[in-house]
């Protein structure tokens, strides 16, 4: 239990200020013992500010939102609004109505296709260009139409440092491409994606662009307006915050000119027993009563990283714990190969393996037993694996909350128990 002690934020300030020793503010690893928590790029541990923060929200604050008169339903949609608010202000959007909420990413890129289906955006023969490296959740809903509608799903090569390779881009973008998917960051391979390049090529052939932030906003600050795209998702539980949140960023422009997929209350007016007459913007994407809660707790995580300074507090970490890592991984370069990249820069915390001669999913139960927490598989990214020949792989993602110690005690088991 954190008992409401990260209310006050004074413990995350001091914390932060002197001992930087990110963990104390994580009760989870209070309260697990020797817990080394290598996964977070399946999803992020949270911090006791978040948690008394949903607390505070669920025992002060909480009622449906939209419908009432009364002031607890008014405060909770204000909390709801300022969720969207922070969020907006976090990526650079213009305002806090072109921001969505949908369930998680997976489920927003499901939204967004069907409508665009919904709205004849896409045709038969249409091409969406996806790259090589996106997470599954951007690369079924689009296969899903093309067997529905039969548009055409093409995929982007990366480059020797699996960079995405603008050259293939260029060469792929004609007249048949409606839409650009691409992921900011490789959930495998750690590599952030240039954009801006991307954008500047995609842009100017006035194609629809989609960015997957999934794998970014949890590590540096995001600017809508310099990558210039015009759809943006990520899932909310990846940057600290609750599962059952995901963010769909779009133009507001853009937002007037799609039909949604699903309707339901609050994103219609009026129903008579024959017809309805849709709600406007910004909730006629919202169907049904929202994850208010997890909107409270983005809005919570979003306010805990401006508390530890920022992005900035976040990036010195991770570049720190990145470096250390690599340094180690050195001493085991001939026994465990690392896929993918070995670039200190334009990177993030993530690092795939793979053994030859040892199954993924036993390293990653030894590491169990040892109490350490990393992945095995294909994380989602099936075309990438079979580019590379490969059928799993285990993996390490890091946050800003582990330390050396975390990257001392993940070699010694490797060594000790794995490699010998
Ligand atoms: C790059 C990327 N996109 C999308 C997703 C899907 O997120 P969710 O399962 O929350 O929908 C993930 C999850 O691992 C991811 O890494």
């Amino acid at each position: 239990m954190t008992d409401g002690k990260f209310e006050n934020d004074i413990n995350i300030k001091l914390n932060t200020f002197f001992m930087k020793n990110y963990k104390l503010d994580f009760p989870i690893f209070e309260n697990n013992p020797g817990l080394v928590y290598l996964d977070s790029a399946a999803s992020a541990q949270k911090p006791g500010y978040v948690i008394d923060g949903i607390k505070h929200f669920l025992e002060y604050d909480y009622a449906n939102i939209h419908r009432g008169a009364y002031s607890l339903s008014e405060k909770s949609e204000e909390l709801y609004e300022d969720s969207k608010r922070k969020v907006a202000e976090f990526i650079g959007a213009s305002s806090w109505q072109e921001i969505n909420y949908t369930y998680n990413s997976t489920y927003a890129f499901n939204l967004l296709t069907s409508s665009f289906k919904k709205s004849g955006w896409l045709k038969k023969w249409d091409k969406v260009l996806l790259s090589i490296v996106e997470h599954h959740a951007n690369i079924v809903p689009w296969l899903i139409l093309k067997e529905e509608i039969w548009i055409e799903v093409d995929f982007v090569d990366v480059d020797a440092d699996y960079n995405l390779d603008l050259n293939d881009l260029k060469n792929k973008l004609n007249e048949t491409v409606k839409v650009v998917s691409l992921t900011y960051v490789s959930n495998v391979t750690g590599v952030v994606f240039d954009l801006e390049w991307a954008s500047e090529i995609i842009k100017k052939n006035d194609i629809i662009f989609i960015v997957d932030a999934s794998q970014a906003i949890p590590h540096f600050k995001v600017d809508i307006e310099k990558i210039n795209c015009d759809f943006m998702i990520f899932t909310a539980h990846k940057v600290m915050a609750d599962t059952g949140l995901g963010v769909l960023y779009w133009k507001k422009e853009l937002l007037k000119k799609l039909t949604p997929a699903w309707w339901g209350w609050w994103s219609i007016n009026w129903v008579k027993k024959e017809e309805f007459s849709p709600s406007g913007l910004p909730f006629r994407f919202e169907p049904g009563t929202p994850n208010i809660t997890g909107a409270v707790s983005i809005f919570k995580a979003f306010e805990y990283i401006e508390k530890i300074w920022w992005y900035e507090a976040i990036e010195k970490k991770e570049k720190e714990l990145v470096k250390y890592f690599l340094e180690k991984l050195e001493q085991f370069k001939w026994k465990i190969e690392l896929i993918w990249s070995r670039k200190l820069e334009d990177r993030v915390w993530v690092f795939t393996f793979h053994i030859a001669w040892i199954n993924s999913s036993d390293i990653s139960d030894i590491m169990a037993e040892n109490k350490i927490c990393v992945r095995a598989g294909h994380h989602c990214t099936e075309p990438l694996m079979e580019n590379c020949w490969l059928k799993t792989t285990f993996r390490v993602s890091l946050y800003f909350y582990n330390d050396l110690e975390d990257i001392d005690r993940f070699f010694e088991v490797l060594e000790k128990k794995i490699l010998i």
